[in-house]
């Protein structure tokens, strides 16, 4: 089977790569930024057009207020730093979920990243911070009744969620060997294939995205039919 058109990460495994090392969970969420980078590079030295990145969501508020501003930082420096790097590669961004309780700082970041890389027409790379896929069906429902809309269809639902610009994803890789969507794209997954690598995500590199494309192309989808 050809390339996945869409990959979706669920990034698991930062804490128990710090906490194997002796180290502080943030470290391990540190070192998770660069394996981001560098499977940016890959996807795009594969051609793969669109990815999304699970990073932060809406439950994971339940961790320590050191752990969560941690990450939050993290997601300043790196979205602020990160516009040179993503126009270089010729990046779109996007970010999926919700805004509303970040600092006003991280919202003029994650605004200026996107309009400065808008225009980028290579990977589309959709980054779910404060995401969670109970509330974007939600917030998608919501949008739609308060338009006063009554026979809600599956379109109006799909083009409505933060990822209405985005294919479903074909393929679901989540690292660290845990088995769970953990309320990530529920709508959008009906019919994804999913993969469970071991690798934490800190060590996550292009072979381990080629051995994922490799058990992708060995999948047969069916959608319902034969
Ligand atoms: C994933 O790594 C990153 C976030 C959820 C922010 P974890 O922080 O969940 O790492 P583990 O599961 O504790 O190892
Ligand atoms: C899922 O990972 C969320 C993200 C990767 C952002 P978690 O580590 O929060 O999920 P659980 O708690 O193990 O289900
Ligand atoms: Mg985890």
């Amino acid at each position: 089977m050809a390339n996945p058109n869409h990959i979706a990460f669920i990034l698991d495994g930062n804490g128990r790569w710090a906490t194997r090392r002796g180290l502080p969970r943030n470290l391990g969420h540190k070192q998770g930024v660069k394996a981001i980078e560098k499977t940016l590079i890959a996807l795009c030295e594969l051609n793969i057009p669109y990815a999304s990145f699970f990073a932060f969501s809406t439950d994971n508020w339940k961790r320590s207020e050191e752990e969560v501003s941690g990450l939050f930082n993290l997601a300043e420096e790196y979205f602020e730093k990160g516009v040179e790097f993503f126009n270089k590669y010729n990046i779109k961004v996007d970010f999926f979920g919700d805004r509303t309780p970040f600092s006003k700082k991280l919202q003029n970041i994650m605004k200026n990243v996107c309009d400065k890389t808008a225009q980028n027409t290579g990977l589309h790379a959709g980054f779910c911070i404060n995401y969670g896929g109970r509330e974007d069906i939600l917030q998608a429902v919501n949008n739609l009744v308060s338009k006063g809309e009554k026979n809600i269809t599956k379109d109006m639902i799909s083009s409505n969620l933060y990822t209405k610009d985005y294919p479903n994803p074909d393929l679901v890789v989540r690292t660290s060997g845990e088995q769970r969507i953990s309320n990530f794209m529920l709508w959008q997954m009906a019919y994804s294939e999913l993969y469970f690598p071991k690798v934490l995500w800190p060590d996550f590199d292009k072979k381990h995205l080629i051995k994922s494309l490799k058990v992708f192309s060995k999948r047969k989808r069916r959608f319902g039919g034969y």
